[in-house]
């Protein structure tokens, strides 16, 4: 099993060799290779993406990617920018489903911006399709405006499309991902307003016809915002494109109390996966030793489970993790008055010496 570890800028780092220590206290035997992404690797080669993280990202069954991205490459060409890092590996190596699960875990609950009895016990999954839509529609640039409100002013666009076959596999994934859990699929669209999410809606119910099991209703995506602050525990599994999902994904996020909490997994046809936390690279903690390697820990225990068949390992990993937190320790994103605070690397430890205590009682 090759694991590419990928740990990129800023915070990304930190939380990537908690997460490698963790694995290495499995007893499974993990060839893991690191390689420059992001800004880190505009810095030394010069590109985002280096050919040579890409080769390693191909060859290798998983990825462990941390975060890319600061400020000061801002200026850059969009094209050597280091989000383009984590756009190209996705669309290179054609990572179309990506998960987003969100869970309150019981101790967290006060650390939400919503009232406990709306998060409690929350456990949704958005599922987010991830490389279509305006992200990587085409055309897209700059010019001046040939019509519209100012014809001959300077102008932009961007092009959002979806064909029937991407709808289609991101809609089976999301289905039978629901038929192992609630069983209801929640399509979010635009089609009221979007050819591209009348398509989307569309094609979703004719994929729904397939799963008499799993009950599924469309959403708008206004809606879906609201109704993800005002009632997240109704959802089960979020369907979406591209763009909606990263909104709604962010917002779900902050009901489980902090983004330092998500994990996610991003799948190709052949369940090669790239898998990083939700949250961004945060420069403004960057060295400091104080973020939340949990999400990234998961992370680890979602790639143990979907990439390389190791479900028991992923399950010990979640729940050290659950452990850690029910004795209290906290970063400072997720701690409250009465809990212990900690830092990057003592966390990390802390789910180490968890996993550790599990099997010596066997
Ligand atoms: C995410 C991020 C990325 C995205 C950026 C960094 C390109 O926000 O993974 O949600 O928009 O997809
Ligand atoms: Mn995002």
């Amino acid at each position: 099993m090759k694991i590419a570890v990928l740990p990129g800028d800023g915070i990304g780092t930190e939380i990537v060799a908690e997460a490698v220590k963790v694995l290495q206290a499995l007893d499974l035997k993990f060839e893991m290779e690191s390689a420059l992404v992001g800004g880190a690797a505009y810095d030394a080669h010069g590109h985002p993406l280096p050919d040579a993280t890409l080769k390693l990202a191909r060859e290798s069954d998983a990825i462990l990617f941390g975060a890319v991205g600061d400020w000061k490459y801002d200026k850059l060409d969009r094209p050597l920018r280091p989000e383009q890092a984590i756009l190209g590996l996705r669309k290179n190596l054609g990572l179309f489903a990506n998960f987003r699960p969100a869970i309150c875990y019981a101790e967290l609950v006060g650390a939400s911006s919503l009232k406990p009895e709306l998060v409690s016990g929350l456990d949704i999954l958005i599922i987010r399709e991830l490389t279509g839509d305006i992200y990587f529609g085409q055309p897209r640039g700059r010019r001046v405006s040939p019509d519209g409100n100012f014809p001959g002013a300077e102008e932009a666009f961007d092009t959002m499309r979806y064909t029937r076959p991407e709808i289609e596999r991101i809609g089976h994934v999301a289905f039978q991902a629901a038929r192992k859990r609630g069983k209801r699929v929640t399509s979010v669209d635009k089609a009221n307003v979007l050819e591209t999410f009348q398509l989307w809606k569309d094609v979703m119910t004719e994929v729904g016809k397939e799963y008499p099991d799993v009950a599924l209703d469309h959403m708008y995506v206004d809606n879906a915002a609201m109704q993800l602050v005002k009632a997240p525990k109704k959802f089960d599994v979020v369907v979406t494109g591209n763009m909606f999902g990263d909104i709604l994904s962010d917002a779900a996020a902050m009901l489980t109390g902090s983004i330092g909490m998500l994990p996610s997994a991003s799948l190709n046809a052949s369940n090669q996966g790239l898998y990083e936390p939700s949250h961004g690279s945060a420069p403004d903690i960057a060295g400091k030793g104080v973020a939340n390697p949990l999400a990234t820990i998961l992370s680890a225990a979602m790639m143990l489970r979907f990439s390389l068949n190791q479900p028991s390992a992923a399950d010990r990993i979640e729940s050290a993790v659950q452990s850690v937190l029910a004795c209290g320790l906290r970063t400072p994103d997720i701690w409250s008055e009465g809990t212990n605070k900690v830092g990057t690397r003592e966390m990390g430890d802390a789910v180490v010496a968890a996993m550790t205590k599990k099997t010596t009682k066997g």
